[in-house]
């Protein structure tokens, strides 16, 4: 669906050029929600401009379902980006238009008549959840309500691609939830491909299925959000997994310590104490805990493990898809 390729991208700076995108490759599948996170000045606003073909690369491609952008004149280049939704820090609400009239504005100018107009606008008003707030003006509402308002916006011509740009930045903690919701339903009931950037690990956890980690303008990871979790090195899995806080002492009860990552409902309550109890090895937790990604239960535990079976019990645990990690041991062979 969006595939980019070796894309570089570099601004005038103070001296040298700042590199703002360094030879990086993304695909997006159709319908997918892939999130790009990264730091304050990583790249991924120029990203996401480039892919709303609003900035031009220095180097590489960006092909929307195979259609290489790059070769597209005036016409069809004004055609395929009205295909590409954007939302970002820019898109400010006519303050005088009513929501009803914000997001509608599209859709007068493609020359959409009265009842088709009409009824589009309401489709976008239930999506975002703002039916009640139809005839209000912008500055009536909280800024993420605004936020979902200017999502309706980006939506009303039917794109095939929404980008959203840091959507969740400015808007408060107890508002975010409603923001990420909207975006996800996009997805589900409009079948839009999202491409969302943020600073917020959070976001990729509660809505990405995907994601790519940019640092310095450079993509240093990219996958499935929860083939990522089970790789403890990961930033991924750094970022988004539950801390493990062990002292020695705890660990020291143990023949040694293992961290397990489980993933699924079935999987975070069962199998640990079915492995116990099938080998009759002790398995205690502790450390870590329990998170979701998306809708899906992951945990990290640390896990104390004493008895002759040890070795098969894990063994068991790993043929079971939980993700067993030895952990460094200490001088007296204990884990660390
Ligand atoms: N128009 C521009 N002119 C000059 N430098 C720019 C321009 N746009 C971006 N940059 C620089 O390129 C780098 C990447 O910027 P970008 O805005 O893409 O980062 P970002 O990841 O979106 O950051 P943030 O989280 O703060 O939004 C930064 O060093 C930035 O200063
Ligand atoms: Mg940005």
């Amino acid at each position: 669906m969006i595939t980019v390729e070796n894309l570089s991208k570099s601004f005038p700076g103070n001296g040298s050029p700042v590199l703002a995108l360094r030879d990086v490759n993304v695909d997006v599948d159709a319908g997918a929600l892939y999130g790009v996170v990264g730091p304050a000045g990583s790249g991924k606003s120029t990203l996401a401009r480039c892919v709303a073909l609003q900035e031009r690369p220095d180097r590489g491609t960006v092909r929307l379902d195979g259609l290489n952008t790059a070769t597209l004149d005036g016409r069809r280049l004004r055609e395929i980006r009205r295909q590409v939704g954007v939302v970002d820090a820019k898109s400010e609400l006519h303050a005088e238009r009513t929501i009803a009239g914000n997001i509608a504005a599209p859709l007068e100018q493609l020359g959409l008549d009265g009842p088709q107009r009409k009824s589009r606008v309401g489709a976008m008003l239930d999506l975002v959840g703002l039916t009640q707030r139809a005839a209000q003006r912008p500055s009536e509402l909280t800024p993420g309500q605004r936020r979902r308002v200017a999502v309706a916006r980006a939506l009303a011509a039917g794109p095939a691609v929404l980008l959203a740009d840091d959507p969740t930045a400015g808007i408060g903690h107890e508002e975010t939830g409603a923001v990420l919701t909207v975006l996800d339903r996009a997805r589900a009931e409009l079948g839009v491909t999202l491409l969302v950037t943020t600073p917020d690990a959070g976001v990729v956890r509660r809505v990405c299925d995907d994601v790519a980690v940019l640092e310095e303008g450079s993509l240093v990871e990219q996958g499935k959000v929860l083939d990522l979790v089970t790789d403890p090195a990961s930033r991924t899995a750094q970022a988004l997994l539950p801390a493990i806080e062990t002292s020695r002492a705890q660990s020291a009860r143990y023949d040694r310590a293992v961290d397990v990552v489980l993933i699924g409902f079935a999987t975070v309550g069962a199998l640990l104490p079915e492995a116990a109890g099938r080998f009759d090895v002790e398995l205690a937790t502790i450390g870590g805990g329990l998170t979701r990604v998306g809708d899906t239960p992951v945990a990290r535990f640390r896990v104390g493990v004493r008895g002759q079976q040890a070795d098969a019990a894990l063994a068991w645990i790993a043929e079971r898809g939980g993700h067993v990690t030895h952990t460094a041991r200490g001088p007296q062979g204990v884990a660390a």
